[in-house]
């Protein structure tokens, strides 16, 4: 584990934070539970069926432990009414809401949303775009921000080819094609994700195939674009752009090419232009370049909402419950 993930998981045990997981009833996730209870890094809210869970992990003590189950809760009928108000502009009806509030990612939005929960985790079992969706219907993005995207923290301890030994990437999971002002929201929250997760002033470079205006192309515009209205609405922002990314991490290109600029050459968060260069992106730092790749994150949300990969073990688990309750400091 990277010397960043055991300080991330030190700042959540102090924290007291409560975490709801939506998939209760998968043992990973039981495990994982178990674990994070143990070690005080978050209060744990099992979503599911408690005769399932003691049936699929018969060893594993509960308590301590919050079982809620969405089919027998007495939270449920508010939880309904509630989500029948949030939707009902959208064609939902208060039936639909009664059985839509039985899915457990429904369930665990309304919580988090409510303030029963401070965070929900899940992926374990469904698909990133079933996690989201809930989360994006009921929870919402936070004031100032119009949309949820995702960063990869990239750990890079005693490595060779840069200064900086943390550096943090978006987005890189969620938005396939951003425009402008997507991507300036994409790059205010990622460096807010810097400061919150990783305790580094952001410097943050927005990415091209063009350093200030070396290249025409309408994608060149839109970073242009982007990185004015994050000037505009973060004024104390290390920010630059457009950038390539030798300019944005190599000294001595940066001067060459964007000469003045306080970030060329020193960037410690990169914004990649769309969904495509940032999964690229990330991939061939993790794999080229031996980093470690904590994510993805979600950031943007009102209340912080993280989706597990379907591989994910009891351990990564752990770790994202102890971001997620980072996120809701
Ligand atoms: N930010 C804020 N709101 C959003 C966003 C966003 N990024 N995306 C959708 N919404 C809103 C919509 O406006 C809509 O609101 P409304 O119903 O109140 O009007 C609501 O969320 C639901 O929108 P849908 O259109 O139903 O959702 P969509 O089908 O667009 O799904 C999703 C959203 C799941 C995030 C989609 O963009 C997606 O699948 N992204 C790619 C995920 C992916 O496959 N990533 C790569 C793998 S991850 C990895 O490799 C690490």
């Amino acid at each position: 584990m990277s010397k960043l993930l055991n300080s991330i998981i030190e700042k959540a045990i102090m924290l007291h934070k409560t975490i709801v997981l939506a998939e209760g009833e998968e043992p990973r996730i039981i495990r994982a539970a178990r674990d994070i209870t143990d070690k005080k890094i978050a209060n744990i809210i099992l979503l599911g069926d408690e005769s399932v869970m003691k049936s699929v992990c018969p060893d594993v003590c509960m308590s301590g432990i919050t079982i809620i189950n969405p089919k027998t809760s007495d939270k449920t009928s508010a939880y309904a009414e509630y989500l029948f108000e949030a939707r009902k502009a959208k064609g939902m009806t208060r039936e639909d809401a009664d059985k839509l509030i039985l899915n457990t990612l429904f369930f665990g939005a309304v919580a988090t949303k409510l303030g029963d929960a401070d965070g929900m985790v899940a992926g374990a079992v469904n698909s990133t775009g079933n996690v989201l969706r809930p989360a994006l219907q009921i929870i919402k993005t936070r004031k100032g921000v119009n949309t949820v995207s995702s960063c990869f923290v990239m750990c890079m301890e005693d490595n060779a080819f840069y200064d900086s030994d943390v550096m943090v990437f978006g987005d890189c999971a969620v938005n396939p094609n951003p425009n402008a002002d997507q991507l300036a929201d994409i790059a205010i929250s990622t460096a807010q994700s810097a400061e919150v997760l990783c305790g580094v002033e952001p410097r943050v470079a927005m990415l091209s195939f063009s350093t200030k205006g070396s290249a025409k192309h309408e994608n060149v515009d839109k970073v242009v674009t982007a990185y004015n209205k994050v000037r505009e609405l973060c004024p104390d922002l290390l920010v630059d752009g457009e950038l390539q990314v030798d300019a944005a991490l190599v000294p001595s290109v940066g001067q060459l090419k964007a000469p003045g600029s306080k970030i060329a050459g020193s960037a410690n968060v990169l914004i990649f232009p769309d969904l495509q260069s940032g999964n690229i992106g990330y991939k061939l730092v993790q794999r080229l370049a031996g980093a470690e790749a904590i994510g993805p994150i979600c950031q943007g949300f009102d209340k912080p909402v993280n989706d597990l990969s379907r591989g994910c073990t009891a351990e990564d688990v752990l770790a994202v419950v102890a971001i997620t309750a980072l996120q809701a400091k």
